[in-house]
């Protein structure tokens, strides 16, 4: 088999790494990739480039194509790869509005009751900043409607924070909605749709702010491990029974089935369980650990849900723990330096596997090239045997204003 992923993250070079370690392919190719990425299978083209990818496809032979980031999905490459006959991993341009728009995404949950956060919805800056005036109890949560990389919501502590937010990110003609705030632990679950079925991933846990402690600004994520302790086994079988066969068949009913991955962004307070987004593609850097731990096929999960046949197949996972912790560049989620050279990655132990974000080759040598740079990511028996190995290894790798959390999985260990 021969595929092509979409994207150039960390997410993107698991992917490959899986696809080509388990027997699934026999050449992977990555469109545009990174430093990570051999030479030869690094396809210069841009995700947006549809015609480029597809003609690509074609020359080629291309028998599969797998998509990673939320933009080309939302904008419909799976749509336009499949008008011209070529298998596609991932949902249409309709289903990735579950990703593209919260609105959307909770309208489908209060149709279906998937257990969600109380909402009030706004149709302009003033309504919004009227509505801001009669709150008592904060913090609030402030939704802006569309993709926004993280950038679109807002938690204020206070009236003074909201008008704040709301003058600096709303628009007079925004859609926008306010949120009841939720407390608890946050965890990501996947799961794998064929549009009917559904197979649900152990559960991961992101860390999104940039410092230790979860202190400091949102970023993309900034490690993972798993399985998180938050969702026992009885939580994961109500995650699959109460958030995700009831979207994809909610979907469905709409006449937008769901195929792809479906990310439910939870938060977990006890026995509280409430869904605070769905994304409509694998989580980035959740994907590194969980394909680590993956004791099946990956292909073969690919291959049944474009074909339809999830109910047909199982999905299962080692008895072992993972971890991820991204290197990033100094500065990052603010601006960055770009270009400078890393050393040490052929230093690294073998029991750690070194999936690359953003970064670039050039002669052989390897330059940052992104916010993320590195994902320095090991398994275990457990998760302390797991931890030990990413954090007895990661200074081996250096680069001028390199950055990465030292705290990574801390829940699990509280
Ligand atoms: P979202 O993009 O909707 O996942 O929101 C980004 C982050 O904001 C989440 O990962 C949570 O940390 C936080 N968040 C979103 N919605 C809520 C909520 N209703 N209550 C508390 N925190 C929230
Ligand atoms: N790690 C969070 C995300 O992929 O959205």
């Amino acid at each position: 088999m021969k595929y092509l992923v979409v994207g150039s993250g960390g997410r993107e070079h698991a992917i490959a790494w899986r696809l080509l370690n388990d027997g699934s392919a026999t050449e992977v190719f990555v469109a545009p990739g990174n430093g990570g990425i051999e030479k030869k299978y690094r396809i210069d083209l841009k995700i947006d480039d549809f015609d480029g990818i597809t003609n690509f496809c074609k020359k080629e032979n291309i028998d599969i194509v797998v998509v990673g980031p939320e933009i080309p999905l939302s904008e419909g490459l799976i749509d336009h790869l499949e008008n011209n006959n070529i298998k596609a991993f991932g949902p249409s341009k309709k289903a990735a509005e579950i990703e593209g728009s919260k609105l959307f995404a909770k309208e489908i949950m209060e149709k279906y009751n998937i257990p969600t956060a109380k909402h009030w919805d706004f149709t302009n800056k003033d309504e919004l900043l009227n509505h801001v005036e009669t709150i008592k109890n904060y913090p609030i949560v402030i939704k802006l409607d569309g993709l926004a990389a993280g950038k679109g919501v807002g938690i204020p502590e206070n009236k003074t924070e909201a008008i704040k937010f709301i003058n600096e990110n709303v628009q007079q003609n925004s859609k926008v909605f306010v949120e009841e705030f939720l407390k608890g632990e946050e965890a990501s679950v996947f799961g794998i749709s064929d549009g009917k079925n559904v197979l649900t991933f152990i559960a991961a846990q992101d860390h999104k702010r940039i410092f230790d402690g979860d202190k400091g600004p949102n970023t993309g994520g900034m490690g993972a491990y798993a399985p998180a302790p938050v969702v026992t086994e009885k939580m994961l079988d109500r995650i699959t029974n109460e958030v995700l066969q009831p979207t994809i068949d909610g979907m469905a009913k709409e006449g937008v089935p769901y195929k792809g991955i479906l990310y439910a962004g939870l938060m977990i307070d006890g026995d509280d369980l409430k869904v605070l987004e769905f994304n409509a593609r694998f989580g980035d850097p959740e994907t590194q650990i969980l394909l680590s731990l993956l004791d099946c096929k990956l292909g073969d999960l690919f291959i049944s849900s474009i074909d339809g046949t999830l109910d047909k197949t199982k999905i299962s996972f080692k008895d072992k723990h993972a971890i991820t912790v991204v290197i990033s560049s100094k500065g990052y989620p603010g601006s960055y330096e770009k270009g400078n050279k890393i050393s040490g990655l052929d230093k690294l132990s073998d029991e750690v596997i070194a999936f690359h974000a953003g970064t670039k080759e050039e002669n052989d040598d390897i330059f940052t090239n992104g916010g993320r740079v590195l994902n320095i990511t090991a398994i275990g028996d457990s998760l302390e045997d797991a931890r030990k190995k990413v954090y007895n290894s990661i200074n081996d790798v250096k680069f001028d204003g390199a950055f990465y959390r030292k705290d990574i999985a801390h829940r699990a260990f509280k």
